[in-house]
């Protein structure tokens, strides 16, 4: 296999873990690059419905390995708590202790991050992000003023106390006084730390830049992104994005191997779109076929339960996200969804309710979302179960052209169509 990144390419929950564990079947070593426990994935495989957040998808496989890396931000409670689900629904701690690996250079998401992410949101009113309040943006601010905390200092007592002699007397101004939040004393925060050392022990890979160093020159390496890239920190929707950069760029930092190693970057697109969180949405659905669509989708998140915003495929977000995101080829997910749908919508240009002009380029700052409606190119459905398929031959011909069109208007091709979300219900083409 070609190493391979795979990444989301709408507003995240695109069905990029199933198609991760999918092709971790072929790889050695599979790599998350970036985020946290934002992330919500879901695997079904051999009848059993697993829930990662930052647990990479190829875990289920025996002999692979898979690694947090360097991009990543972990809380490593909640790390816990995701481990010690996936041990209940039957995987060994021994295979974790085989297969998991930390980069010793990820950051920690310490309770205050916690706290301000929670705060933060509530504090915006209208104007939230609608963040999983799980922490990420506070500790990637951390991380890029180099006030961070990583997974290599719950190891080391002096640079740990050192680090925190610096930190701790600002965090607190900062709890207190910006968000009148509880400060944290350093005993306290040693006492977070070495519980999460603890935690982090079995799994943390200090043998990294060797390790790193054979599978780039001698094994097959697939890289897992979260979110999407409409949810990238420079090329979403700023500022209703996530704090990473989740792009097939991203993937060359996070995981600490440079670009050049990967050789083919797969963007998941649902074959409709969905959202959770505030933020605009050019083709969103506030009507009975948006309802329709999620509940035909099981569209409610992973991580936080929300029911997520639906509306139809929107081609202009889709190229911009091919570009920036350095997509080489198309995964669609859920087009199963779309069976029941006498037509189906695709938005091939926006127009500007205010002075009527008509663009095919995609408007970068989202304030002006709202003055953009979307111009839709009207398909015929196929009004049957296509659960089955397990050919491109036998999709219906109307399938077969929303297909083609598709990637006429992305301008690269489908390489994996997903009809279900167990791993049998796949086709490659
Ligand atoms: P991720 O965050 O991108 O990995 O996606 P999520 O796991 O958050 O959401 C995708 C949901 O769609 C999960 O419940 C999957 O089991 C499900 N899913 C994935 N592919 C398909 C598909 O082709 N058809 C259907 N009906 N469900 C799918
Ligand atoms: P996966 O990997 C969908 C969204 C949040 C919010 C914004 C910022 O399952 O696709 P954050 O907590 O990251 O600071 O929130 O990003 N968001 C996601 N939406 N899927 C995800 O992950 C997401 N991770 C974050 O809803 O709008
Ligand atoms: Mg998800």
């Amino acid at each position: 296999m070609k190493n391979t990144v795979v990444v989301g390419a709408q507003f995240g929950d695109e069905g990029k873990a199933k198609i991760t564990d999918l092709l971790a079947q072929d790889a050695d070593f599979i790599t998350r690059f970036q985020g946290g426990s934002n992330a919500g994935h879901t695997v079904v495989a051999n009848g059993k419905k697993y829930a990662f957040h930052l647990v990479p998808s190829g875990i289920l496989y025996e002999n692979k390995i898979c690694m947090i890396g360097a991009g990543c931000v972990i809380k490593p409670d909640d790390l816990k708590n995701e481990i010690d689900g996936i041990i209940n629904q039957g995987v060994s701690k021994e295979h974790f202790e085989k297969c998991l690996k930390i980069s010793p250079l990820a950051h920690i998401t310490m309770k205050y991050h916690t706290d301000i992410d929670g705060y933060s949101e509530n504090s915006l009113g209208k104007d939230k992000i609608g963040t999983t309040k799980k922490g990420i943006g506070p500790t990637y601010t951390d991380k890029y003023n180099r006030c961070g905390i990583r997974v290599e200092d719950l190891f080391n007592k002096e640079t740990l106390s050192k680090k925190l002699d610096t930190i701790l007397p600002k965090k607190n101004k900062e709890l207190e006084f910006v968000y009148n939040l509880k400060p944290y004393t350093k005993d306290e925060i040693l006492v977070e730390c070495e519980e999460y050392r603890k935690i982090l022990a079995p799994y943390v890979d200090f043998n990294w830049q060797e390790n790193l160093l054979n599978y780039k020159n001698n094994k097959s390496i697939l890289f897992e992104g979260a979110q999407g890239v409409m949810l990238d920190v420079d090329y979403g929707t700023y500022p209703f994005v996530t704090s990473s950069s989740p792009t097939a760029g991203g993937a060359g930092i996070g995981a600490s191997m440079g670009p050049i190693t990967i050789q083919k970057a797969i963007g998941v697109f649902k074959a409709y779109m969905t959202r959770v969180g505030e933020g605009a949405f050019i083709t969103e659905l506030n009507d009975e076929t948006g309802e329709k669509l999620r509940q035909i989708g099981g569209e409610f998140g992973v991580t936080t339960g929300r029911p997520r915003r639906c509306g139809w495929f929107d081609a202009i977000s889709a190229k911009y996200a091919v570009l920036v995101g350095g997509l080489t080829e198309i995964a669609l997910t859920k087009l199963d969804v779309l069976d029941e749908f006498d037509e189906i919508k695709v938005a091939v240009a926006y127009k500007n309710k205010l002075t009527g002009e008509i663009t095919t380029q995609y408007p970068t700052n989202v304030y002006t979302h709202y003055d953009w409606e979307p111009i839709y190119e009207i398909h015929q459905g196929w009004n049957k179960s296509i659960s089955n398929c397990k050919s491109y031959d036998e999709l219906p011909q109307n399938a077969k052209k929303y297909l083609k069109r598709l990637e006429e208007l992305l301008g690269i091709k489908i390489s994996i169509i997903s009809v279900g979300p167990d791993r049998e219900q796949t086709i490659f083409i």
